[in-house]
């Protein structure tokens, strides 16, 4: 990218409303310029800038693998003014996208081992483009054993349900879905909060796997513990977090955490890196 703070201009292509209470939508993006799609080039984990003009900027996880290119998606809580405005808008209106930034998950990291990943609520974006990228045939064998805890409020409340459904059949992934509760007499997943799912279901580490965690930070407290016991080590568990920004290329300082830029030297964390940064985690 020639000026980091231009964005690049993009269409949406496609919107679907995720949950039950239509506060997450997923939008896909495509850009009007090929060369723009090209030069957005992101791994797993990276997250981007979207920016409506006149209404503002804000930092959203890339929720598409880049296996899934040129689409490029983006899973969007309604919560203040640009996302409630995003939220409102059409199939076919243009926008921009400045990025990638951030360093993403350590893919070399994790490949020959077991990938443990733990998502609650709409954390999830991101694991989402991992998983679609591990499962790719080109990529399947460059990790071993893939087990996924994922748990959200209530059936209604999960994100990309065709895709859950998919990857339950497959016989290369174990999925571990729950809610927090649920009167669905036909739910056939677990009911319980996600350290605790993980508890049961997660695989034991001791140096064979690496557990990819990210959520609201209640489950990431309860979780963190349960790996520990898991035989987890501090490198062993890596984390996305979601610090306000602003410039998202490490120059105003906003989003810092200790001497670390959120946006420039994470998302993604070691729980030992973040440890390291004194009375901040
Ligand atoms: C690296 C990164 C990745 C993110 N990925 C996603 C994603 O995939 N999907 C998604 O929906 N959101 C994501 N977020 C959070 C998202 O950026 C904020 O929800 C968004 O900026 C709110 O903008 P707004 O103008 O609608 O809200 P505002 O009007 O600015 O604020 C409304 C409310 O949201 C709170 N808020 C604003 N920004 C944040 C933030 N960064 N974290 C927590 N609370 C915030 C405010 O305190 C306020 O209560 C991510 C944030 C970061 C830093
Ligand atoms: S958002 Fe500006 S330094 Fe990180």
């Amino acid at each position: 990218m020639l000026n980091p703070y231009r964005p690049y201009p993009v269409r949406i292509r496609k919107i679907t409303t995720e949950t039950s209470d239509k506060s997450l939508k997923t939008f896909e993006f495509e850009f009007e310029v090929p060369e723009d799609e090209a030069a957005f080039s992101f791994t797993c984990g990276q997250f981007a800038m979207l920016s409506i003009p006149g209404i503002g900027e804000i930092p959203i996880g890339i929720a598409s693998s880049p296996t899934e290119k040129p689409i490029v998606k983006f899973t969007v809580f309604k919560t203040g003014k640009v996302t409630s405005h995003l939220h409102n808008m059409a199939d076919g209106d243009p926008m921009g996208i400045r990025g990638p930034f951030g360093n993403g998950f350590p893919i070399q990291k994790m490949e020959n081992k077991n990938i443990l990943i733990i998502g609650g609520g709409f954390a999830f974006t991101t694991l989402r483009s991992t998983i679609e990228m591990m499962l790719q045939p080109e990529n399947r064998d460059r990790f071993k054993d893939i087990d996924v805890v994922y748990g959200a409020r209530h059936p209604g409340m999960l994100l990309y349900r065709d895709e859950l459904e998919a990857w339950e059949k497959r016989d290369d992934i174990r999925m571990h879905i729950t809610v927090d509760g649920t009167d669905d007499p036909d739910w056939a997943y677990h009911t319980g909060f996600v350290p605790a799912v993980t508890e049961k279901c997660a695989p034991r580490s001791e140096g064979s796997t690496l557990a990819l965690v990210c959520g609201p930070p209640v489950m990431i407290k309860f979780t963190r513990p349960v790996l520990k016991d898991l035989g987890y080590s501090e490198d062993e568990i890596i984390m996305s977090l979601e610090n306000r920004m602003k410039c998202g290329i490490g120059m105003c300082g906003r989003c810092n955490i200790g001497r670390e830029l959120v946006c420039k030297d994470g998302p993604v964390f070691t729980l030992g890196e973040l440890q390291k940064t004194p009375g901040e985690f």
